[in-house]
């Protein structure tokens, strides 16, 4: 049995979680191994990281950002992730490089070379086999938004304009799976159930 690392990508309230929640229960139905993480985060160090990154007070410099993004993903990849496919998990992560590409690269202006740079290196190269890219609208995905909101939510509409913009460009340019999530609830699980369920069964035959 191989492991499959599939990644769940789009802007904030754009239904990753919601899509997860549900595919888990799936996941157990079918009796497939899997690990569901999250990131900021999905190990020890990597939460502690994640209330950094996300703790309002915390104001901070563009490439302390995207370095702490970067190092609790070096960290979520090794204790986490390559554990989990070494044992041929279906591993789901919500967010991975793509979303250091956008908010960092385009939303803080860094560029996404230098982001891809320090996330080639943070990753080892690990890639995802697998992303499914849920695309909503940046009223929608403001519209969707009830909770208290976080640092990154709390930002200005230039900022969430231009990760908007980094992401129309990223998907175009990148191996993803693009699901549009303005769908109806059902019909936009159906999709990327489908999706994930295929690229799985292609690998474990
Ligand atoms: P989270 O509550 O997990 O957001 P969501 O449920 O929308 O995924 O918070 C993660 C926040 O961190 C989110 O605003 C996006 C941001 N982020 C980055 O800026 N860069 C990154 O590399 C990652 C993984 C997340």
């Amino acid at each position: 049995m191989k492991g499959l690392f599939v990644v769940l990508e789009g802007s904030d309230g754009a239904g990753k979680s919601t899509f997860r929640e549900r595919f888990e229960k799936k996941l157990e139905e079918l009796k497939i191994p899997h690990l569901c993480t999250r990131e900021p985060g999905g190990s020890k160090v990597g939460e502690k990281i994640r209330r950094l990154l996300l703790d309002p007070d915390n104001v901070m410099d563009a490439r302390c950002e995207a370095l702490l993004y970067a190092a609790a993903r070096a960290e979520h990849v090794e204790k986490t992730v390559k554990p989990a496919l070494e044992k041929g998990f279906l591993v789901l992560s919500e967010r991975y490089v793509i979303s250091s590409l956008a908010y960092q690269g385009y939303g803080r202006n860094l560029g996404k070379e230098a982001i891809w740079k320090i996330n080639e290196f943070a990753t080892a190269k690990l890639m995802p086999d697998v992303t499914l890219f849920f695309y909503i609208s940046p009223e929608e995905s403001l519209r969707r938004k009830t909770e208290s909101l976080d640092r990154l939510e709390l930002e200005a509409m230039d900022f969430h304009e231009r990760t908007r913009v980094g992401y129309e460009e990223l998907i175009h340019s990148l191996p993803v799976n693009l699901i549009h999530a303005d769908k109806s609830p059902e019909e936009v699980y159906k999709e990327g159930e489908k999706v994930i369920l295929d690229a799985w069964r292609r690998c474990n035959g």
